[in-house]
This record gives structure tokens, C-alpha cells and sequence, in this order.
């Protein structure tokens, strides 16, 4: 059976009726930017169905404008923590109280250039807004979007948020929990025991507080800002511009996303490592820098920011890396002391993450580059099939297999050739 093939069953299967889960057992439910990437994929055979994708993922919307990194349309004893350790959230659905990287807007731009495209983007143009003003008003400390919690980054133990994990304390009072995530993968790929208790700190304190996202934002124990959620909400802010204009939104709400982008501009600076040469994560309380690249760092070109020397140090260190790994782009630098090939967003090479940063390089220019990080991918789906994440150095599966996403892009990118040789 061809991979295009088995990338569509793997959707299929996937399907919980109207939106997809990331794969069965370790992640039941319908994550946040999971379900754009999918909806990426599928759009290249069911449009409709794709469509279904996004507009249930908004249904899981707040009042307040967030959409939460998980929605729960059931109750699964095999995840933790689930609807009950998050408690009363203020969504039509029940959620988890943080939010993920908000590429929605890009994705929605990106497959609605038919002939109903106009109609859907209205259709979901005011949700994708208020989302965006979330980030900009309730997230944002000082011009900077900031970031309350590593599984808000959707880079859940990247050694990145070591600086802001290790000046938190466990809550005394946390109540006890069983961690389900290890019954399904090997621990070994998987954050360790006091990451895993200071998670739960966080979202202990968020319940305590009635998930008030200003107070989130501003009393929490963690408090960092995220290249990747900065550069893809920059990129999405430029889409959602375009996307206002096309449809003819009123001048004032074009203001106020250029405003938007303005400050995210403005905002890349303070990301800037200078001594490492890269994008890298920032401790907002303390202004210390984490101390390696990441599979974010390269969004710059996604986003379209930074100067041409900060470009220029970006993709020096992409050529670093690339003589380091068989598989590019690690999730952090071989060169950190964190390093390690096979645990979750210490080494492994992430799908979506290959896709934004390969669509960013060829859109700049750096073809060459872009090629190497696509290629990265491509090979390790060749060589071990749709795992969630892949080791770089020997381009095997690690953590949960038949994943949506890798199906998606894989499919993504099989389309764009496809239609490539036609023309
Ligand atoms: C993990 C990843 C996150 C993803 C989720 C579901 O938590 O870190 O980015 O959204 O799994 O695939």
C-alpha cells in the first residue's frame, strides 16, 4: 500500500466523528493545533470534511476568546489529567485552561482558496479574531506574549523551560495523581516525575483561581515567552490581515491586527540570544535566556521577522545542526547538555514543526535549507511510518505511532508535488 494511502487510513481512523484525535490511547481527545495540521491533510481529498475540523475545534472557544490545547467531549480514565483535574472551565465544553500555538489562521488562509473560500473565512474570521485579542490582552506582559505553561508551547518538556521549572516549587498541597501517559509509551521517552509535578502546579493553581487568564498571566508560577508560540501567532496575525482585507472587514479591525503586527515585530528583539545566535525562549521575570537552539528557532522565516543578520546567524546554526543529525531538525541543539535523541522534545524531530520551518526557509529564499529540513522528515516517515516525533540520528519512531499529524503533512506535502508535476 502506498504512504499516501496508508496516511489517509491512518486519518481515517483517527476520526472520532467530525474531528480527529492525534492517535488512540496515549491522546484521546481533539487537541488545538493538532486539528489544524489535520485539517491541512485532509483538505487535500475532503475539503468539507476538513472544514469540520476547525469549526469544531471553535466550538471549544471561551467567552473570553482563548481556544484550550484540549477539548473534551467525553470522559477517558485513561488520560491523565483529564476533565476532572482541570475542573470548571467557562467553555461550552469541557477543556483544559491553557491555550496551544494559534496557526489556525494560516491553515484556514491556506485552504480556502476555492471557490467557497470567501464565505468560510467569514464564516470563522470574528472566533480566529477574538482568539488572537487573547493573546494580545490577556497573555501579554509588556509587548511580549507570554506563556504560563510548557504544554501551552505545545513543546511540552523542551529543555527550553528548564529556567522557569527550575525556580518553581511543587504546591504542598497538590493532591496525589496517577500519570497515565507512561502506561502507554515507554517512560523513557517521556518528561520526568518533577517536570510532571510542576505541571500540575500550575494547573492546580489556574483551578484555584477560577481560571482567570489576567491573573493566570500575571500572578502563575511559570511565566516565559515562546518562540514558537510569537512566531506562529506573528505569521497568523499577517493571514488574518490578509484574510480581513480579502473579505472586507471594517477598516478599524484592520487597524487593530496591524497594530498587532507591529508589536510582534517589534517584539522578535527581545527573543534574540545574541551570544547563541538564535531565537531562544526567555524567562520573563528574570530576563534569562534558555541556553540552546530549538525547532523553533528557524520561525523566524516563517514569520517573516528579524534582521538579515539575525537570518544570517539562524541559518548558520541550521548548517551546524544538519552536520550533527542524519534527520533534521531536532527539537534541541545536539550540542546542549540537555540533549538526548529519543525523550519528548529533548532531541526528536517533530512533523509539524519540519513543516512551518522547511514552508518558512523556501518562502524566504533558502531553498537549500528548506529542502534539508522537508527532506529530514520525509525520510524518517520513509524509513519507520506516521510516529508522532523521530529520533535524528537514526530516524526511528519514538512515543505514539499511526499519528495524525505526520499522516497530514506527509499528505500535505504529496499534494503540493502532485500538483507541482501537473503544472
Ligand atoms: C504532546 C505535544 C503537543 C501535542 C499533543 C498531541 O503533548 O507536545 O504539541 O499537541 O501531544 O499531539
Amino acid at each position: 500500500m502506498s504512504l499516501k494511502q496508508i496516511a489517509i487510513d491512518t486519518l481515517a481512523k483517527n476520526d472520532r466523528g467530525g474531528f480527529t484525535i492525534p492517535t488512540a490511547g496515549l491522546y484521546p481527545y481533539q487537541w488545538n493545533w493538532d486539528s489544524a495540521f489535520v485539517a491541512l491533510g485532509i483538505a487535500t481529498y475532503d475539503i468539507d470534511r476538513a472544514w469540520s475540523e476547525i469549526t469544531t475545534l471553535i466550538e471549544g472557544q471561551w467567552p473570553d476568546g482563548m481556544i484550550p490545547s484540549i477539548i473534551f467531549r467525553s470522559d477517558d480514565p485513561d488520560y491523565f489529567p483529564g476533565p476532572a483535574r482541570w475542573g470548571k472551565t467557562p467553555g461550552a465544553i469541557p477543556s483544559t485552561g491553557v491555550s496551544q500555538p494559534p496557526v489556525l489562521a494560516t491553515v484556514v488562509r491556506q485552504i480556502t482558496s476555492g471557490p467557497q473560500g470567501p464565505a468560510r473565512r467569514a464564516e470563522v474570521f470574528d472566533a480566529i479574531f477574538a482568539w488572537h485579542k487573547w493573546f494580545h490582552d490577556a497573555r501579554t506582559v509588556d509587548g511580549i506574549v507570554a506563556t504560563v505553561h510548557p504544554w501551552e508551547t505545545g513543546r511540552d518538556n523542551c529543555p527550553e523551560w528548564n529556567i522557569g521549572l527550575d525556580k518553581m516549587e511543587v504546591a504542598p498541597e497538590l493532591p496525589p495523581y496517577t500519570r497515565m501517559d507512561n502506561k502507554h509509551v515507554n517512560p523513557a521517552f517521556r518528561p520526568s516525575q518533577e517536570q510532571y509535578d510542576k505541571y500540575l502546579t500550575i494547573v492546580h493553581f489556574g483551578n484555584s483561581i477560577g481560571w482567570d487568564q489576567r491573573r493566570l498571566t500575571d500572578e502563575g508560577p511559570f511565566l516565559m515567552a515562546d518562540p514558537n508560540i510569537h512566531f506562529v501567532l506573528l505569521r497568523a496575525d499577517k493571514d488574518l490581515l490578509a484574510m480581513a482585507t480579502e473579505i472586507g472587514k471594517p477598516a478599524a479591525v484592520c487597524e487593530q491586527i496591524r497594530a498587532w503586527i507591529a508589536k510582534g515585530e517589534a517584539a522578535s528583539d527581545y527573543l534574540w540570544n545574541d551570544e547563541l545566535g538564535a531565537f531562544t525562549a526567555r524567562d520573563i521575570r528574570t530576563g534569562e535566556f534558555s541556553k540552546g537552539f530549538s525547532n523553533c528557532s528557524a520561525l523566524c522565516f516563517y514569520a517573516d521577522t528579524g534582521t538579515p543578520d539575525q537570518r544570517r546567524r539562524t541559518a548558520d546554526n541550521l548548517r551546524r545542526i544538519a552536520g550533527k543529525v542524519e534527520f533534521m531538525l531536532p527539537s534541541w541543539d545536539p550540542d546542549a547538555p540537555e540533549f538526548e535523541a529519543q525523550r519528548y522534545w529533548c532531541g526528536p524531530l517533530w512533523p509539524q514543526m519540519n513543516y512551518m520551518t522547511a514552508l518558512g526557509l523556501a518562502e524566504q529564499g533558502e531553498h537549500d535549507l528548506g529542502q534539508i529540513v522537508r527532506n529530514g522528515l520525509c525520510d524518517a516517515i520513509e524509513k519507520s511510518g506516521f510516529w508522532e516525533c523521530f529520533n535524528p540520528l537514526t530516524g526511528e519512531g519514538c512515543v505514539g505511532a499511526n499519528f495524525s499529524w505526520t499522516a497530514a503533512v506527509w499528505l500535505s506535502w504529496q499534494h503540493e508535488t502532485e500538483q507541482s508535476d501537473v503544472a
